[in-house]
């Protein structure tokens, strides 16, 4: 123990540090970890039982128009050592105040933790998380979660409630905005990467912090998409397609893990002891320590699974969970629970050491201040290297959707010396919502708008602007204005979608069209015969199909943060040429829903010729658009599929490659997904699964060979036994733009 750490503490720390040295000195102590471990021990003899439970505790700060403010009984409890960790406590000066009650004003003075939902960006807002997956490139990924980490931390936080990895696969939940989409391959990379850019190579860095993988489990197969809804899954669903994401992150080396509200197999995440025991720990040794979601503990009592709120904190604790959000039954009921004997110190002990350790592997008893200074705070906010991260990124995640020629030319890009445009809708001059849902410090003032990001881009075309309508009912008072602007206009561009607050948690949708009388007015506008671009703008997929048959060009721009409205326009102008693939299929209508790209056969699968196959009778099969999809100013061939042998072995690699080509005017990227489908398994597998992707940027006219590797590892999934392991057989192998389109070969493993 290294005498700094003891600069903050009062006497009842320095007792303890000397006991660990004295113990230290009969028993050599070699690495950090038992320096750490003496420490934690010797500091959890000390505590008391309510002091213990304080450990395990979390509240929320509030915020008020004054600025932030901890509710007088949270203080209360602060003082008493009873809540020993605290979200949504940002900004220097009021952490430092918060951290200085805590080491001062308490009888050990054990320092607090800090945790914020920093789920894409803390200040500087980078895309919605759906949207910067599009962007299929994982180290730009990384690079925002360790600008998010660089920026968050110089305003106190040393937590982050992110990433959250729940695989989607129904559009009308709101919180798809907040994953990596429909895919458990990519949706495990992402995270990864994501994992890996908060917590960086060392934690007790003051500009790295603790990533908490979400929502453990299943969260997103909430029943209709209807948000904290119940969950049905078998276990070989939850283990193929919605638990390996988490499993990345932990092996990313994620150390917390969130619960989730929903239930699953008929109980809830916050006392399913298979969850957080079983798989959690006993099956992938995770070490971390787990929290609950918002008052999940509570809600096992509406859940139905117990009486009352004692009994829900049983239930929790004894699941394996370790930390309480917001519910405050751990402070209220473990010492009771433990003198009932319905709870044991010794595991009391151990959740308090997990917790212990964090706020020690962040330097946090060394120096509990070291996150908390303000000219490092005032340095790093929206910094020059965070808004160039912001634009780039924005400009990466956008996904062209259509791009009709009208007059023998692609609508787009538009020429910068158009003579007008009219800017119609209600994301046209927006700041607010360019920012999307959680965002949670972003300040909308430093957005920039779609309208000031053309003026910027093309400032010699004249705007002709009109809001025209709004984001719900049905007033059509703006239409007149909007159709008079787009009548004396060359070009319109219509910024049309969602606000923030109709995606994101709590914001699940029925019908997940243009919100309000959108769609109503761009049939208007569209009436008028002038060349139209539509620019969607959601927190997730919407049904676009009435525009994209009658609309010459579709943007997909999601909400894109602080810079969305210089990407968007950049894109517009041709500036950024885009090259966004969607991660989430995009259905024709909800009735199509869930439909995603690596579904099953079926024993009838679609034949037009026959009626008694799997179908519907009055919508395609087919998405309007497909999972990978996503159009580039230029466009790319692909050709020569070319595998290194035609069969393999259980421990040889495959290596397949394949010419792709840019055949188009523009220089350009091309993100080519490799697919792979078991043609014959012990148990049905679906018609492709992604087991590869490359981004690349080719010039115009330029070719590349890609190589791709397949290993044994790629093609094995739960068997019928529910062992994990790759089938003799045969295999199809297909390369391409999309999920639907490409190049394909077949191999055999042996
Ligand atoms: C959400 C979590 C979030 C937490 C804390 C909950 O309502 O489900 O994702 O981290 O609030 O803000």
């Amino acid at each position: 123990m290294k005498t700094s750490k003891l600069k903050y503490s009062g006497y009842s720390i320095f007792i303890l540090l000397l006991a660990a040295l004295l113990s230290r000195s009969g028993n050599p102590v070699n690495s950090e970890k038992d320096e750490m471990a003496l420490f934690i021990d010797s500091l959890i003899n000390e505590m008391t039982i309510e002091e213990k439970a304080g450990q395990l505790t979390l509240y929320t700060s509030g915020w008020t128009v004054t600025g932030p403010q901890l509710r007088d009984d949270y203080v209360e409890e602060l003082k008493a050592g009873r809540a020993g960790n605290l979200f949504n406590a940002h900004t220097v000066d009021y952490a430092i105040k918060l951290q200085k009650t805590a080491v001062e004003e308490t009888r050990l003075g054990i320092p607090l933790l800090f945790g914020l939902d920093v789920i894409h960006g803390y200040k500087t807002t980078f895309p919605i998380p759906l949207a910067e997956a599009a962007s299929w490139d994982l180290e730009l990924i990384e690079k925002t979660a360790r600008l998010s980490a660089k920026e968050a931390s110089a305003a106190g936080i040393n937590w982050t409630y992110n990433p959250m990895v729940d695989i989607a696969r129904d559009p009308r939940w709101g919180r798809v905005a907040e994953g990596a989409g429909e895919d458990v391959y990519l949706g495990s990379l992402i995270g990864a990467a994501k994992v890996r850019g908060y917590q960086g190579s060392d934690l007790s860095d003051p500009n790295t912090i603790l990533a908490c993988v979400k929502h453990f489990a299943a969260y997103g197969a909430a029943q209709a998409g209807r948000d904290y809804h119940t969950v049905e899954l078998s276990d070989r669903v939850l283990r193929e397609t919605y638990l390996p994401p988490f499993k990345a992150a932990l092996d990313a080396g994620a150390t917390t893990v969130m619960t989730s509200f929903n239930e699953l197999d008929g109980l809830p995440a916050s006392g399913n002891h298979h969850l957080m025991t079983g798989i959690l720990r006993d099956e992938w040794g995770f070490d971390g320590f787990v929290v609950t979601d918002y008052t999940a503990i509570n809600e096992m009592v509406p859940h139905g699974v117990v009486a009352n709120n004692k009994e829900a904190a049983e239930l929790a604790f004894n699941a394996g969970v370790e930390m309480d959000m917001q519910g405050g039954l751990y402070a209220q009921y473990i010492p009771e629970l433990i003198k009932e004997g319905r709870i044991k110190e010794s595991t009391l002990d151990a959740y308090v050491k997990r917790v212990l350790e964090m706020k020690y592997r962040l330097g946090l008893f060394e120096d509990p201040y070291r996150y908390l200074n303000p000219k490092r705070e005032e340095q790093t906010l929206y910094s020059q290297e965070l808004m160039d991260h912001a634009l780039e990124v924005a400009k990466e995640s956008i996904v062209l959707l259509k791009n009709e020629s009208v007059n023998n030319r692609p609508i787009l890009p538009l020429s910068k010396s158009t003579k007008s445009i009219a800017l119609i809708g209600p994301l046209a001059d927006n700041q607010k919502d360019m920012l999307g849902t959680w965002h949670v410090a972003g300040d909308a003032s430093k957005a920039i708008t779609l309208l000031q990001g053309i003026k910027d881009t093309a400032s010699d075309v004249k705007i002709n602007y009109a809001r025209g309508t709004g984001f719900s009912g049905n007033d059509i008072s703006g239409f007149a204005e909007a159709l008079e602007m787009a009548k004396n206009s060359d070009v319109v561009v219509m910024a049309l979608g969602e606000n923030y607050q109709q995606s994101g948690e709590a914001a699940s949708r029925s019908e997940i069209g243009l919100p309000g009388n959108q769609l109503a007015l761009l049939k208007q506008v569209q009436a008028l015969g002038k060349p139209v671009v539509l620019l969607a703008m959601a927190g997730r997929p919407l049904t676009l199909e009435w525009s994209h048959e009658n609309i010459p060009a579709i943007v997909n721009t999601w909400h894109l943060g602080t810079m969305a409205g210089k990407a968007i326009a950049e894109v517009l102008f041709g500036d950024h040429n885009p090259s966004g693939k969607l991660t989430m299929t995009f259905p024709r209508n909800v009735g199509q829903v869930p439909v995603y790209y690596n579904m099953k056969n079926t024993g009838r699968p679609f034949s037009a010729e026959n009626k008694y196959t799997s179908k519907y009778i009055d919508v395609s099969n087919s998405p309007l658009y497909p999972f990978g999809y996503g159009l580039s100013y230029s466009t790319f061939s692909y050709s020569d599929i070319e595998l290194s042998k035609a069969s393999m072995t259980q421990n040889e690699t495959l290596t397949l490659s394949v010419n792709v080509k840019n055949t188009g005017q523009y220089d350009g990227k091309e993100v080519v997904q490799l697919y792979i489908r078991d043609l014959v398994g012990s148990v049905t597998r679906p018609v492709k699964e992604l087991k590869g992707f490359q981004k690349i940027a080719l010039k115009a006219g330029e070719s590349r060979k890609v190589t791709f590797s397949i290993t044994t590892q790629d093609l094995a999934f739960y068997t019928r036994d529910m062992s994990f392991k790759a089938e003799p057989g045969d295999f199809e192998v297909f390369i391409g733009t999309s999920s639907a389109e490409g190049v394909s070969t077949r191999f055999a493993l042996q």
